[in-house]
């Protein structure tokens, strides 16, 4: 585990990068695996150099786990190749538990291999509560004050009662940790509470209130609700920002969390992977809550742009700021997907698809039309 203090850059500064659900697996030997590996290596490489983070955050569904892999060699492998372009440059990293991440019920061997890497912050903080990448890290001033904390939270998996929801929530006796240790470091910061931010894999159904219903000839760029909001179409709300690319996939259940973030005060913004196509960031009651969209092209995408998310901390002023960059933005050449798929987003396929059906079905109709009225005319004649 990495056994050093977070401390603020001289000028002041610390910067976060956060890397959306990646969803490595073994396959780097096929030509599409070897050139989807590649592209997100590229990728991560670039965003090392060019922003410069002073640690990096993987934001759940990280890499391919089973019981197959039976000594978790190639867990580790998978892990190590991940990790090396920021490790290698001496930057240290952090994870969270996405729900894939829980899929195998392996998440003890995972946490000892997370725990055994000298770059890796992850560990579990109190192995009595739910979950597991149940932590926090503050960041140092120069002096060795704690000017800043990072929280990070284990979202689970599914709920156990599929009727009521389908992904989990964070437990009661999780936020009761949460609230417990705010307060240590709240008496540990002259009584004030201590600036914070959170990562965290899936998102509070809070998100929704970023969004609104979308109106009819608002349809084209509308999202469909997820699970129990299914028959619902939203799009964002004028003042918040980002691409809105599928309904968030929060629980459907308010687990309470996002109350008890607001009660204690110290949190300003929370961080979310788990939704592959969302960049979208606003405020809700005055904390920000910010999507991270996939940084690779494993997994379902969004054309070629996967993109990671930039935080920089203020030491002075102890506020923040952040700022996404796509894999285009770079100016990178994918490999891996074709010309088409490229260029498109799965926004637009979707409309494209429903533009094609109404025109195939406007199409069957005017042809009806004509045959009867000429099937009509014969008649009279
Ligand atoms: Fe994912
Ligand atoms: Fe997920």
């Amino acid at each position: 585990m990495y056994d050093k203090n977070l401390t603020f850059n001289n000028d002041g500064s610390f910067r976060i990068l956060c890397l959306g659900d990646v969803h490595e697996n073994f396959d780097i030997e096929s030509e599409t695996g070897r050139a989807k590996y590649l592209d997100m290596l590229k990728f991560h490489s670039t965003a090392a150099e060019m922003l410069k983070p002073d640690l990096v955050v993987y934001m759940g569904d990280i890499c391919e786990v089973t019981a197959e892999d039976e000594d978790f060699s190639k867990y580790r492998a998978q892990i190590d190749r991940l990790t090396k372009i920021f490790t290698e440059r001496g930057i240290p990293f952090a994870t969270i538990m996405g729900n894939h991440d829980h899929d195998a019920k392996l998440e003890q061997p995972q946490m000892q291999i997370l725990e055994s890497m000298d770059m890796c912050l992850t560990h579990c903080k109190d192995k009595n509560i739910t979950g597991y990448s149940n932590y926090y890290y503050p960041i140092y001033s120069k002096d060795g004050k704690a000017k800043f904390n990072l929280w990070f939270f284990d979202s689970n998996n599914c709920y156990p009662d599929s009727e009521v929801s389908k992904y989990d929530i964070v437990y009661p006796d999780q936020i009761e940790w949460y609230e417990k240790t705010a307060a240590k470091l709240r008496d540990e910061n002259d009584g004030k509470p201590l600036p914070s931010i959170v990562f965290q894999h899936i998102p509070v159904i809070e998100e929704y209130q970023l969004l609104r219903k979308a109106k009819p000839h608002e349809m084209w760029k509308a999202v469909r609700g997820h699970n129990k909001l299914v028959n619902k179409w939203f799009v964002l709300k004028d003042e918040n920002k980002g691409y809105l690319g599928e309904g968030p996939c929060s629980p459907d259940i308010n687990c309470g969390q996002f109350e008890s973030w607001k009660k204690t005060g110290d949190v300003k913004a929370a961080f979310f992977g788990h939704d592959h196509m969302n960049n979208i960031e606003g405020k809700v009651d005055g904390i920000l809550l910010a999507q991270c969209k996939t940084s690779a092209f494993r997994a379902y995408t969004d054309g070629a742009r996967p993109a990671v998310r930039l935080i920089t901390i203020d030491e002075n002023t102890q506020s923040f700021d952040t700022q996404v960059y796509s894999f285009k933005d770079f100016g990178l050449k994918c490999t891996c997907l074709g010309p088409i798929e490229q260029r498109i987003t799965d926004r637009q396929s979707i409309n494209a698809t429903i533009a094609f059906r109404a025109a195939a079905a406007g199409a069957a109709f005017a042809s009806i039309c004509i045959a009867g009225e000429k099937i009509y005319r014969l008649i009279k004649k």
